[in-house]
């Protein structure tokens, strides 16, 4: 086994699947992890409150700070590792402003790769399956690493211009990185804009649940504990320059999760609405993990997607206090776009 890497700095440790990584870290290493976090709508310092504080500190800032990313990328040292996870991460969002999406996920990646340029530095870049674009419901096919790149939104089109930034910074610059793209993730600490969390919230509030179009879009869940288990596995033993698809095997049409949450959540499982779709909303996602699963023996732990879901409506139900203050404001902002 090569040595564990003492330290991390961990962009967008604050959001979602960072914070579950900083947590996957505190648990599974001795590693002191520094995350730079921007704060912004997504973010949230309670995250990582309940991490002792000598493991965890918060930098609150940009990624596109050339001058404080400089200093951060400088203090981690020869066998430090930065893990990029920030980004603007919501479809929606990029449909109806793409501005900081070009900025935070193309020159805030930018800014990331000649900093690890300038210090030599490890880098992982974390990403998604949605380069890939979209695949039919009837297409046997799955992606894999050598997929087209063929994205579809103002947020897919950024992540996979930062891709390609990080496989030029290797090629051109020798920087050492690797690319993840992992599918959709569901867990505890998602924001109530996201399907799942979005539905769950409704329910409690005894809101019928709300599907874009017939719900016959297809999706690929894995846990973001999974997730994070196999960005380890990839820092740890992965070869630099090479590119890992996640998954978890868990294709579901969001009609069928719909209906599974309002099977869990005590209602009627057709107690749902049909509302306006997406702009040039992506049918369906699927990954072929074989590389990953090969190569560095990762497995995902939670191969029950109804167990999965069933922990996170729990968590949601005992966590209120954390989404409540979001709730409103996000519904207004769909209620406007007729969603
Ligand atoms: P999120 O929106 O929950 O969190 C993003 C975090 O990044 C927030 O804490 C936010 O404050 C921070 N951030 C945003 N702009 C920043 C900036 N300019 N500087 C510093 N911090 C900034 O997103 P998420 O769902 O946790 O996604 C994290 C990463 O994983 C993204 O790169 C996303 O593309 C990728 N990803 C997400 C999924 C998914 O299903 N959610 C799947 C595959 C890949
Ligand atoms: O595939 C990985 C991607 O998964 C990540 O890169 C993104 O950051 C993440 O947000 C997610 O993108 P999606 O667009 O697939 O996720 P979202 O939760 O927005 O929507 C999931 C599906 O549910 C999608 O088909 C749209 C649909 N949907 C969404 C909402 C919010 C609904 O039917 N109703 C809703 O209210």
């Amino acid at each position: 086994m090569p040595p564990q890497p003492a330290q991390f700095l961990v962009t967008g440790g604050a959001g979602f699947i960072g914070s579950n990584f900083v947590r996957h870290l505190v648990e599974h290493t001795d590693a002191h992890v520094t995350v730079l976090d921007k704060l912004t709508y997504a973010g949230d310092r309670t995250t990582l409150a309940d991490l002792p504080p000598g493991r965890v500190e918060l930098v609150e800032g940009d990624i596109a700070d050339a001058a404080l990313v400089d200093r951060l990328v400088a203090d981690l040292g020869d066998d430090g590792v930065l893990v990029h996870y920030a980004a603007e991460s919501h479809n929606d969002n990029s449909l109806s402003d793409p501005s900081p999406f070009v900025q935070t996920n193309l020159v805030g990646t930018y800014t990331l790769l000649e900093a690890a340029r300038r210090h030599g530095t490890r880098l992982h870049h974390i990403s998604t399956d949605e380069v890939y674009g979209d695949l039919e419901l009837d297409d046997p096919a799955r992606f894999t690493e050598s997929t087209p790149y063929n994205p579809s939104s103002p947020y897919s089109s950024t992540k996979a211009g930062s891709d390609l930034l990080v496989r030029a910074w290797v090629r051109s610059f020798g920087v050492r990185a690797t690319i993840s793209n992992c599918s959709n993730n569901y867990g505890p600490w998602q924001h109530v804009e996201k399907f799942i969390p979005r539905q769950i919230t409704n329910l409690v509030d005894g809101v019928r649940p709300r599907l874009y179009g017939a719900g016959a879009n297809v999706r690929d869940w894995i846990h973001a504990d999974d997730h994070s288990s196999a960005v380890l596995a990839i820092i740890e033993r992965g070869r630099i320059g090479e590119t890992y698809l996640i998954g978890a095997d868990g294709e579901h049409s969001n009609l069928d999760v719909v209906r599974l949450l309002l099977r869990l959540m005590g209602r009627d499982e057709d107690d749902y609405d049909l509302v306006t779709d997406r702009a040039g909303h992506d049918m369906r996602y699927a990954i072929d993990s074989t590389k990953l699963r090969r190569e560095l023996g990762w497995e995902p732990r939670y191969t029950s997607f109804e167990e999965g879901l069933a922990s996170t409506v729990a968590w949601y139900r005992e966590h209120e206090d954390w989404w409540r203050p979001h709730k409103e404001q996000t519904e207004a902002k769909y209620a406007k776009a007729g969603q």
